[in-house]
């Protein structure tokens, strides 16, 4: 990482205008706040990810929170470079990841093995460690977060879009669970306090779909979903998970636990044999590339109503918030 090394200055919030430094490009992502674009650095023509939160009337970004973004540093997770802000905008400049999303490069691959899955999550619980150990929770940890540095196949897999939800108010912060309540913590649905243990729970949800190729608490509705996760319901379906080993189902039974207490933290999960690759199966999955690329079809489907419809939400938002 040499040629970042003079790159990443733990700067706050800038004066300099985004578009002084950066050209926009196309669209990447859209978010309940915010919109992901590629952008390029015009001095250097190097490729960015730009993040770019449209504000509420009042707000106001927490600098310590930023620059504690600021100053992250894991091969786990997404970069933050530097962040401008105007009265209208927010623009966070983060690291590019241009490999694409996990559960993508898995269904394109074809096939995968247990130690192939557990080689995955090992470096999203890496990531999660990190955040944790530097007090940010990611509060939103699921399969659109997860990317791929470059598209070789040995790249490095990165965690995206972390400690923002803080940052943003409560009513928008609610509208994204509403928009993904598939990989949200029991705790964080109830509105009750919640710490690094509800990532662990995502982390949980995302094993069981990396493995099953399907949801634990699939149902037809959100009102259904979330009724599932509060009440924990979920198990290891025959036959999908007849030939899974015992040592990858204690440990989706030990991260989807209801009291967040009991659940296994990051430092724990990788000490698990299975994690470390040793105890994971090397043959096949069998149908689990076709189960997750269903999967994967029915989620986009999804996302992209959802970010019209979070879209919309938002607008009126900001605009009560006017008046
Ligand atoms: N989508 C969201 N964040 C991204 C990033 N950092 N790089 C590429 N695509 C993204």
């Amino acid at each position: 990482m040499k040629e970042d090394s003079e790159y990443w200055v733990a700067e706050s919030i800038k004066d300099v205008n985004f578009d002084q430094k950066y050209t926009m490009g196309s669209e990447l992502g859209r978010g309940a706040s915010a919109v992901v674009y590629c952008c390029t650095h015009k001095e250097t023509q190097k490729n960015w990810a730009v993040k770019k939160i449209v504000k509420r009337p009042q707000s106001r970004v927490f600098t310590t929170e930023i620059k504690l973004l600021l100053g992250l540093q894991h091969e786990n997770v997404v970069r933050m470079k530097e962040v401008f802000e105007t009265k209208a905008n927010i623009h966070m400049i983060l690291e590019f990841a241009a490999g694409g999303e996990l559960f993508d490069r898995i269904v394109e691959r074809g096939s995968y093995s247990e130690r192939d899955a557990a080689a995955a999550f090992r470096q999203i619980i890496q990531g999660l460690k990190y955040l944790h150990e530097n007090n940010v929770i990611h509060r939103d940890l699921k399969p659109e977060n997860l990317l791929y540095l470059t598209k070789d196949e040995e790249s490095i897999l990165k965690i995206a879009d972390f400690g923002l939800s803080k940052m943003i108010t409560p009513n928008i912060m609610k509208m994204s669970i509403c928009g993904t309540p598939s990989y949200s913590a029991p705790e964080l649905l109830e509105g009750k306090m919640y710490d690094y243990s509800a990532d662990m729970w995502s982390s949980g949800v995302i094993l069981f779909i990396l493995i099953g190729g399907y949801e634990p608490f699939y149902a037809p509705t959100d009102e259904k979903i979330f009724a599932r996760i509060l009440r924990n319901q979920w198990k290891f379906d025959s036959p999908f998970w007849d030939n899974i080993s015992s040592n990858c189902k204690d440990l989706v039974s030990a991260l989807l636990v209801r009291d967040p207490a009991k659940r296994m933290s990051a430092p724990e999960v990788l000490k698990q044999h299975w994690v470390m690759g040793i105890a994971a199966k090397e043959e096949q999955i069998v149908g689990a590339t076709e189960r997750l690329k269903s999967f994967n079809a029915r989620r986009k489907l999804k996302g992209a109503a959802n970010a019209v419809l979070m879209a919309t939400s938002v607008m009126k938002v900001s605009s009560k918030a006017e008046d």
